[in-house]
């Protein structure tokens, strides 16, 4: 594609981008709500004429109903401003029609740059589509955007994640039957999840060890919905379950209420993802074996700088690529880390992702 022209390599981004900051001219930050007209016109009429309009990074957001996803705003937005842009946030509260509708008035307000969570994986090609149109470069993030010429997919490893979960498992329970609680289908990642625990799970399964005696995906990632799936698995084999591989944490929480009202909770290995402060105080109490951690303040700022430079018309190069069945995207994968109770203090504690009294509020 021609806008990845010139080679720059991911660990000089930090200098350069300090470098670019420098001759570049200095903006106080605005809410959200204000950050278009504040960027676009009062920035140019209000400090002179000699500066620089603020650049505005459009971020459009499946949804904030979940503690992870707020994370990822408010970090994203700081991280903008910091770099002197403005953000203009967007939630579609998992509406595709809505977050689409969303994005094209963004386009057609003139962002420089559109940040997209999708709720959809499929529909929300449509967004790239209309973005390029209006000469908009895309960056997906956290979630990649099949079937479209996305410019950049910022993430975990999320196939790694999966492997976490289905390794610490398997460490707790090597043989039985296993329940499979997978993300919403409309999302790649679920898929990306599902795909690491079986890379883990496959040789157990062949060996007659584990049996996957139940596997669904939850709609919506809707902890009720994966409640609803648990029961009908605990139902279907008359409680007879070794262990659950729920793909996060809201999933995990939605698993752990059904193992609670058939008197199984703490005693089935369960895991999860986000280190959710709900997820990290059921580590510390029993009921939930692991989390995966994603250290969302080095998502939210990397993709920060990556969406300024790319707002300013910065070409940037990745060493990776992942196909999004079009093309080759040049990706960005962090690593993620797992998380139980032998480890938390040492990882989400000593990095401040939650307090520790808040963490062990419960534990006496
Ligand atoms: C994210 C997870 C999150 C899930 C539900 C996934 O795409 O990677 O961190 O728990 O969506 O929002």
């Amino acid at each position: 594609m021609k806008h990845w022209g010139k080679m720059i390599g991911w660990l000089g981004l930090s200098a350069l981008l300090i470098a670019l900051m420098s001759s570049c001219s200095g903006s106080s930050g605005n809410g959200e709500s204000a950050a278009l007209s504040a960027g676009k016109q009062a920035g140019a009429k209000a400090q002179g004429d000699q500066q620089e309009q603020k650049l505005v990074v459009g971020l459009s957001i499946d949804t904030l109903e979940e503690e992870r996803w707020m994370k990822d705003r408010d970090l994203f937005k700081a991280a903008v401003e910091k770099l002197g842009a403005a953000v203009e946030v967007q939630a579609a509260n998992g509406d595709d029609a809505k977050q689409i509708a969303q994005a094209e008035n963004m386009i057609s307000q003139g962002v420089d740059v559109l940040v997209v969570v999708p709720h959809n994986a499929e529909a929300s090609a449509a967004i790239v589509a209309k973005a390029h149109q209006a000469g908009i470069k895309v960056i997906s993030y956290d979630r990649l955007i099949v079937g479209s010429d996305v410019d950049l997919y910022i993430s975990f490893d999320n196939e790694k994640a999966g492997e976490l979960q289905a390794k610490a498992i398997v460490a707790e329970a090597p043989h039985g039957n296993y329940v499979l609680i997978e993300g919403a289908d409309t999302d790649n990642n679920a898929h990306m999840f599902k795909q690491g625990q079986m890379n883990v799970l496959k040789p157990y399964v062949d060996k007659g060890d584990i049996r996957i005696v139940y596997d669904a995906f939850t709609k919506e990632w809707i902890p009720s919905n994966a409640r609803a799936n648990m029961d009908e698995a605990l139902m279907a084999n008359s409680n007879a379950i070794s262990a659950v591989l729920a793909a996060n944490d809201g999933t995990a929480g939605g698993v752990i209420q059904a193992l609670t009202g058939q008197g199984l909770a703490g005693r089935i290995p369960v895991s999860g993802q986000d280190a959710e402060l709900a997820a990290a105080q059921r580590i510390v109490e029993g009921t939930q074996t692991m989390t995966v951690y994603k250290p969302i303040p080095k998502l939210a700022e990397a993709a920060a700088e990556l969406a300024v430079r790319m707002a300013k018309g910065e070409t940037v190069h990745t060493d990776k690529t992942v196909f999004n069945k079009k093309i080759d995207v040049p990706a960005i994968l962090l690593e993620p880390i797992a998380v139980d109770k032998s480890n938390i203090d040492s990882t989400i504690i000593a990095d401040g992702f939650h307090k520790k009294e808040d963490v062990y509020r419960n534990v006496k």
